[in-house]
């Protein structure tokens, strides 16, 4: 552990020493990543339900800093079924896009690494554990099986190229079928069209400075469906957006899930998005899950005091307030966890046993679970 001034920072020579040990762990974790040739057998595993997507199993992703180790994900499970949208919530910093980005193995590397768990992704007839898929192998998952679309468009097209040339590209680096250029052109095309983009021929030949913030997301939603992957993870997907324009992506996002039979993971902090969109609600706090269930569950009964105070904080139409309730005090450092309950220091219902150690999971129903001694007495089912 790494020692501090009394006024909390680090010395030069402090700072020295954690970073060579973390080049330590990270050199011999980015040797795993690049090996060639790795036999399949390596990385195959089972999936605990073959009706799922996804697995997070217990899921550790550290990112190794000079300041420490952050524990941004710190023991994260949960399951993405198939066909269905898995919510994803929590407050800034809670982990929900580290987590994504572990499944995707687009972590920052070497600092970021996933160092304990599991990741199971279910390709039909077999499925891999992303942890240990190597580098090389990565490359050929992500677009066919999964795919991300991001927060900020802008960001993720390359301003110096024509849209038309950037879909393309993701359409003949993943081909299989050996399509020509007209070929590829038509598909592209077709795909603008169906994210509901009506000039598709026009915006072809445009670059992403000429198309208004809706249109560009609708880009980067048609280069992630471009082909027709398994998991599509949207982090944010309509933040930036004016509520029609985000009403009408997620139309889009849901029937383009139907149309293809995949898996959504809905990474948001707007509630009312969950609400419409999620079939499975996952509550994240501090690097862990504190609360999950179906959509049904999470909103008729939130248990655990973070959701209470996430749902009290939501506006409600119709309901007049004086001021919106918000939960008070911040999130605990991630370098130094307290080694008790995370939320604990922010509760306003504490119960007995609240002084204890990380509270372990409690069930209220197969689905619905949560991690809270004020349920310690509950058994399952009740
Ligand atoms: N490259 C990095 N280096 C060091 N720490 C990082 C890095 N990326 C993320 N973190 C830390 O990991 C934690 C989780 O970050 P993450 O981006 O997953 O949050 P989030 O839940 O997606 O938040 P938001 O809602 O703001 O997007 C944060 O404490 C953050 O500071
Ligand atoms: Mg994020």
């Amino acid at each position: 552990m790494a020692k501090k001034h009394s006024e909390g920072y680090l010395s030069g020579k402090e700072s020295r020493r954690i970073s060579k040990e973390n080049r330590k762990i990270t050199s011999q974790l980015e040797k795993q990543h690049k090996r060639k040739n790795v036999p399949e057998s390596e990385y195959l595993t089972q999936m605990h339900d073959p009706n799922n997507a996804v697995e997070f199993d217990n899921l550790h992703s550290y990112f190794f800093t000079d300041a420490g180790t952050v524990k941004a994900v710190d023991g994260v499970t949960f399951d993405v079924p198939i066909g269905k949208t898995v919510g994803v919530v929590g407050e800034s910093g809670c982990g929900k896009s580290v987590t994504s980005l572990s499944l995707m193995q687009l972590l920052q590397r070497p600092q970021g690494q996933i160092v304990e768990g599991e990741i199971r992704l279910n390709l039909g007839d077999k499925a891999y554990d992303i942890t240990k898929v190597p580098t090389e192998r990565m490359q050929t998952l992500r677009g066919n099986y999964m795919s991300m679309i991001f927060q900020e468009p802008m960001t993720s097209l390359n301003p110096v190229f024509r849209i038309g040339a950037q879909v393309d590209e993701v359409i003949a680096l993943h081909d299989k079928e050996g399509l020509s250029k007209e070929d590829i052109k038509a598909r592209t095309v077709k795909l603008l069209e169906m994210v509901g983009i009506a000039n598709s021929e026009g915006v072809y030949r445009m670059y992403p400075h000429e198309l208004s913030g809706g249109m560009r997301q609708r880009v980067m939603i048609a280069m992630a469906l471009a082909c027709s992957p398994r998991v599509i993870i949207a982090d944010e997907p309509t933040t930036a957006l004016d509520v029609t324009i985000q009403a009408q992506i997620l139309d889009l996002l849901r029937n383009l899930k139907d149309k293809i039979n995949s898996s959504i993971m809905l990474i948001t902090h707007d509630l009312g998005v969950i609400a419409e969109m999620a079939d499975y609600v996952v509550v994240m706090y501090a690097g862990r899950v504190v609360e999950k269930g179906t959509a049904d569950e999470i909103f008729s009964n939130p248990s655990h005091p973070y959701t209470i105070g996430l749902m009290a904080s939501k506006p409600v139409v119709g309901k007049k307030v004086d001021k919106l309730y918000s939960i008070p005090g911040k999130v605990p450092n991630p370098i130094n966890m307290p080694n008790y309950c995370y939320f604990k220091d922010r509760c306003e219902m504490c119960v007995k046993g609240c002084e204890g150690e990380y509270p372990h999971e409690i069930s209220l129903s197969p689905t619905h679970k949560v991690s809270c001694y004020r349920y310690y007495d509950r058994k399952a089912g009740e």
